[in-house]
């Protein structure tokens, strides 16, 4: 019999089919016995009330997350439409787990993340990879629509695109160090001027000493990068952008957010009105406001991020930063030369910042001065320099962390459980 996903169930209702899959649970009432298992596709409960002593006696050897097939014949449950239950007439074990060591009971995070090879099958953690998927997928679908073409970036780079302080480096044969690269912005400049608007999406590395429940230090960017596009264009693609993925992930993960019980109210809300903008000069002021120590020349902490994203409920651009304190390529203001036309994207529920961009400065002469200021080497830097002698536009992008975003899309606490195999402050294994 030809084996079925358990995502096509409904499609089968009054049928005998074959599902393989892990066994998730087992229990019996009297002599009615229930297991439910999962292909990755979904989740099914199968009955057995009959007396056939295979059958009993393979439902009491079988332990939880052996791998399984199951034979039976598919009904509508009697009180809940649109769920399914397999009424079992054959069960075989195709390898039985041996004391699985992630059970029911509570286990703590170190426990768990040890176990990541074993941890990804459980609920929540493949609801989770689920909407990641779905991110990515919403993601590269809003871009092709919008004209952008998809530009992979080095990961290995003689030059530092966010400063000096987080990177790691390697050793490059006998041309000294490279780089593992922390976003691909700079490669992704090159290549507006040949495809307009462009993106990126991949690994990025930050060796940050922030042991926080939002860093990782490897995560996934999403560089976006457009020709003739100034600050304000580039903040209202970002939040159209970001309403595509929401509403996106409202509409095909409802399983998966009801596993993981978001309260998906706040999301809802935001698809349907504008995001705030406020300038960071603002930002400080509101904060000290409200108890917070935040000068005008320093970044934002996690609990300004906290008071903000509470008193507004819905994203807010902190826009116009000190350049101090935002990278060499940032565009001054024509208006204040001491502050750049950068934004951060900061998302309600605590999560923080999401996206950061800015205009680029598009000058030669502007960021020679800024880049001899900033003791950043001609050699390392002479062809990002080149893109404004020949052919310069006003230009502009964002880079999105895939990792923060579905973290606050799923309401996951922490960054780590939404990246396949977490790189942390103290974990490189599994
Ligand atoms: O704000 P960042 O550092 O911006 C850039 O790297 C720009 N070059 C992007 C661009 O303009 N193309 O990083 C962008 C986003 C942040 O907003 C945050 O979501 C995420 O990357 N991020 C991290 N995510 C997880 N762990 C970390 N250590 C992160 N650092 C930044
Ligand atoms: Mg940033």
């Amino acid at each position: 019999m030809e084996r079925m996903l358990i995502k096509d169930v409904s499609k089968n209702v009054g049928k005998e089919v074959t599902f393989c899959g892990w066994l998730n649970n087992k229990r019996s009432s009297g002599k009615v016995h229930f297991l439910e298992i999962r292909d990755g596709t979904g989740y099914i409960q199968s009955v057995y009330a009959d007396a056939d002593t295979k059958i009993l006696d393979t439902i009491g050897l079988v332990a939880h997350e052996s791998s399984v097939s199951m034979k039976g014949i598919v009904n509508e449950h009697p009180r809940k439409p649109g769920t399914y239950e397999l009424q079992l007439t054959g069960i075989e074990i195709i390898s039985q787990a041996i004391d699985f060591p992630i059970s029911k009971k509570e286990h703590g995070p170190e426990f768990l993340l040890a176990n990541r090879h074993l941890w990804l099958r459980s609920k929540k953690q493949w609801a989770i990879m689920r909407i990641r998927n779905k991110v990515i997928y919403s993601s590269m679908d809003f871009f092709h629509k919008e004209n952008f073409i998809k530009i992979d970036a080095p990961i290995i780079t003689p030059v530092a695109c966010e400063g000096t302080t987080t990177l790691f480096d390697i050793d490059y044969f006998d041309l000294g160090k490279g780089y593992l690269s922390q976003s691909g912005q700079l490669y992704i400049e090159a290549a507006i001027f040949a495809h307009n608007r462009v993106y990126d999406f991949g690994p990025v590395f930050r060796a940050e000493k922030s042991n926080t429940r939002k860093h990782l230090i490897e995560f996934w960017m999403l560089d976006a990068e457009m020709a003739y596009c100034d600050h304000e264009q580039n903040m209202s693609m970002q939040e159209k952008f970001m309403k595509h993925v929401i509403k996106d992930v409202l509409e095909s993960c409802k399983e998966e957010l009801e596993i993981l019980q978001r309260d998906t109210t706040i999301l809802e809300k935001i698809i349907h009105s504008s995001f705030e903008r406020m300038t960071h000069a603002d930002v400080v002021k509101f904060l000290r406001s409200k108890g917070s120590a935040i000068t005008d020349q320093d970044d934002l902490g996690a609990q300004d991020e906290t008071i903000l994203g509470n008193e507004f409920n819905k994203p807010i651009f902190i826009e116009k930063w000190p350049k101090q304190i935002k990278a060499f390529y940032m565009k001054r203001d024509p208006n204040n030369p001491n502050v750049v036309l950068g934004d951060d994207l900061i998302v309600p529920e605590g999560y923080g910042e999401i996206f950061g961009g800015s205009q680029r400065e598009d000058n030669y002469d502007v960021l020679l001065d800024i880049m001899k200021e900033e003791k950043l080497s001609l050699d390392d830097f002479g062809w990002y320099l080149d893109l404004r002698k020949y052919g310069s536009v006003p230009h502009s992008g964002f880079g999105m962390g895939l990792e923060r975003m579905v973290s606050w899309l799923s309401g996951t606490q922490h960054i780590r459980e939404t990246i396949p195999f977490p790189r942390l402050l103290n974990r490189i294994r599994p």
